[in-house]
């Protein structure tokens, strides 16, 4: 690993703007640990926070959604988790975790990586291969207040033995660019800085500020797709999302607006 990809809170924090700096409470970066989520969620529970920031070279226990493993090897990739409380229910912040995928989806194109796509509701893809995935976990929120964990992984840098037990296809930012990809603590200051960014503004733009720009970025736009839907397989269209962020499927039996699911092409 070259010396400035060594992750280094110093670097780090040289590179954050200052009012992200004046509110992250700690930032903490581990060589192993199990899970960056988790380990948030430990320090949340113990009265931490409320704006923590955790990044590692590798997790023995990478959380992905819907329960799957995230595969964290030790790598260049980036394992970086990052909490925020909010004094309002969840459900004046729906849309929030798409709006998160496409603020990471845009920082990298930033860094010059213009053909990424989204996937509903917030996975990275580079073709039809997974770049990064964001976990999005709520503590709280059914009253008045709530902390959120916002957990991304974006391949850097894994070899392909590494990523051999991987069963879905996977790409790595040093697969689909001849340049070298930005050094790990530039990545994860520019995350946070626009991380931060999205949670101050999200209570008053919304989603629907955000809808389009999660639109023009969806690989399945106009597309086949099926959902699996609390175990239901929904087929149709896909026509994007809502103001609310929900899929859009055009259906024989007219336009479904799904929620929570997952979203696989349909084989025809
Ligand atoms: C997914 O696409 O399934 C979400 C993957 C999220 C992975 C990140 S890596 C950092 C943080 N810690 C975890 O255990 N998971 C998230």
């Amino acid at each position: 690993m070259k010396q400035s990809d060594v992750l280094d809170s110093k670097l780090i924090k040289g590179m954050l703007s200052p009012g992200s700096l004046d509110r992250i409470s700690k930032l903490i970066l581990l060589r192993e640990v199990d899970s960056t989520n988790s380990l948030l969620q430990k320090e949340l529970n113990a009265g931490l926070g409320p704006v923590l920031v955790c990044a590692a070279d590798q997790q023995t226990a990478g959380r992905g959604r819907s329960g799957k493993i995230w595969h964290s090897p030790l790598s260049k990739n980036i394992y970086l988790s990052i909490s925020w409380e909010y004094a309002l229910p969840y459900n004046k912040l729906e849309g929030l975790s798409l709006a998160i995928g496409v603020v990471v989806l845009d920082s990298l194109i930033s860094y010059g990586y213009p053909k990424l796509k989204l996937k509903w509701p917030n996975d990275i893809l580079f073709g039809d291969a997974k770049l990064a995935g964001i976990l999005v976990e709520i503590i709280g929120g059914a009253n008045s207040s709530l902390k959120i964990i916002v957990g991304v992984g974006i391949n850097v840098k894994m070899s392909a033995k590494q990523g051999s037990v991987i069963e879905r296809s996977w790409t790595d930012l040093s697969s689909i660019s001849h340049k070298s990809p930005p050094s790990r603590n530039e990545l994860i200051a520019k995350l946070v800085d626009h991380l931060i960014d999205l949670f101050l503004s999200y209570p008053e733009k919304g989603f629907s500020y955000w809808r389009d720009s999660w639109n023009a970025r969806d690989s399945f736009i106009g597309k086949n797709a099926k959902i699996i839907s609390n175990g239901e397989i929904l087929s149709g269209i896909s026509r994007g999302v809502d103001s609310k962020g929900r899929l859009i499927l055009d259906s024989s039996e007219g336009l479904l607006f799904i929620a929570a699911g997952d979203l696989s092409l349909r084989e025809s």
